[in-house]
């Protein structure tokens, strides 16, 4: 899909205004603090979700106003359309091709962007749980089935780790135990089976842009990581079997902690650059390409998925890279819609085919 115009009133501190983007690369450039952000903000809210800044309804309304109001008209499914979002008293009101809808999910399958923020970069360094959120969130992008399978497991877990709490009272409902295991045991193996089918797509895809952005110098892949000592590769009735064995031999540890210690509630993803995990050894500069090529994956397997380009959002990436790698970002993401944010001047000079806005106290230029 391509953005052809958005229109913008009372959104932040973006003076009433429309913008024109290009179909290739569109630069952001500014000061800080002047409404860059806010503008890529304004484009993702058209996939349907929250802002990336997880920020609430209201306060994406300019200080001092009742309502905003985000118009855009795009490309997408080989014909224009446009679309409205209304902010007014905390919620949205939505409008696809003048036609009222319920909720901004109507918005999902028309409109599809994927975003970086300097936020994202915490993918690298932080805990598993935001890993296995990424991951969990691109499978169910992926098929819907997926989605009903991670909430049965996680429903089932809880239900599991109640019980462990209750048999710390009542050891008579020992027994009871393995109903939950033969559940959770099936669901699991569908996650990891799932997640690991994703990662190889991932380090396909992720790993040729990784290569690119760091100019041949360096390789990226990502593994599985199974907390039970599960191998991903094996069938999924297999990795069902292992499981289950793994969910007996760690009852023990389950009664005396109260919840469960092994599954995929629990696993990680390995990301790793030139054979070192990224987690211990990466530079900044490294773990942004890296996420950037995470992103930038995400965007080829959602295309693969739904035979419709994704526009890509990339907010502050530029910093922290040197020019070869800032170079590749402005000039080779060949085929998308790129819009793109920095605060160097110099930026705008290595753009070779594009569009740049000046953005200035709100007012784009
Ligand atoms: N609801 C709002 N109304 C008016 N101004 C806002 C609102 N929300 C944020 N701002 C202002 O927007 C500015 C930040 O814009 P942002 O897009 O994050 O800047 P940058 O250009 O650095 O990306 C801040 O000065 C902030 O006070
Ligand atoms: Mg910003």
């Amino acid at each position: 899909m391509k953005v052809l115009g958005l229109q913008f009133e009372n959104y932040r501190n973006l003076k009433n205004g429309y913008i024109k983007p290009c179909e290739s690369v569109n630069v952001i450039y500014g000061e800080n603090a002047q409404g860059k952000t806010n503008l890529l903000e304004a484009l993702w809210l058209f996939c349907g979700g929250h802002s990336f800044r997880g920020s609430k309804d209201n306060e994406l309304v300019a200080f001092e106003k009742k309502f905003a109001v985000l118009n855009s008209v795009f490309y997408s499914f080989e014909r224009e359309q446009n679309a409205q979002i209304k902010i007014i008293n905390g919620k949205k009101e939505i409008k696809i091709n003048d036609v009222p809808k319920k909720s901004s999910s109507a918005l999902i399958e028309k409109y599809n962007a994927v975003v970086f923020s300097p936020e994202h970069l915490t993918l690298i360094k932080r805990g598993p749980s935001l890993r296995r959120n990424f991951i969990d969130s691109a499978i169910c992008r992926e098929k819907l089935k997926n989605a009903v399978i991670i909430s049965k497991y996680n429903k089932t877990l809880n239900q599991r780790n109640s019980l462990l709490k209750d048999i710390f009272k009542h050891p008579e409902l020992k027994d009871t135990l393995e109903i939950w295991d033969d559940a959770l045991c099936v669901l699991g193996a569908s996650i990891i089976f799932q997640r690991n089918k994703f990662l190889k797509q991932l380090t396909e895809f992720a790993g040729e842009y990784h290569k690119g952005i760091s100019q041949n110098s360096e390789t990226l892949k990502f593994s599985y990581f199974s907390n039970a000592g599960i191998d991903p590769e094996d069938e999924e009735k297999e990795i069902s079997k292992k499981l289950k064995q793994a969910f007996i031999k760690y009852r023990n540890d389950d009664f005396n902690t109260g919840y469960t210690n092994v599954g995929p509630h629990r696993d990680d993803i390995n990301i790793i650059i030139n054979s070192k995990k990224a987690k211990n050894y990466a530079s900044q500069g490294q773990q942004r390409s890296a996420v950037l090529s995470m992103k930038l994956a995400e965007a080829e397997i959602l295309t693969k998925r739904t035979g419709e380009k994704p526009i890509i959002l990339l907010d502050d990436v530029l910093s922290e890279l040197d020019n070869s790698r800032q170079e590749f970002l402005l000039n080779k993401i060949e085929n998308y819609q790129v819009f793109i944010t920095c605060c160097e001047k110099s930026n705008k000079k290595q753009l070779k085919k594009g569009k740049i806005f000046k953005v200035e106290k709100g007012k784009i230029i």
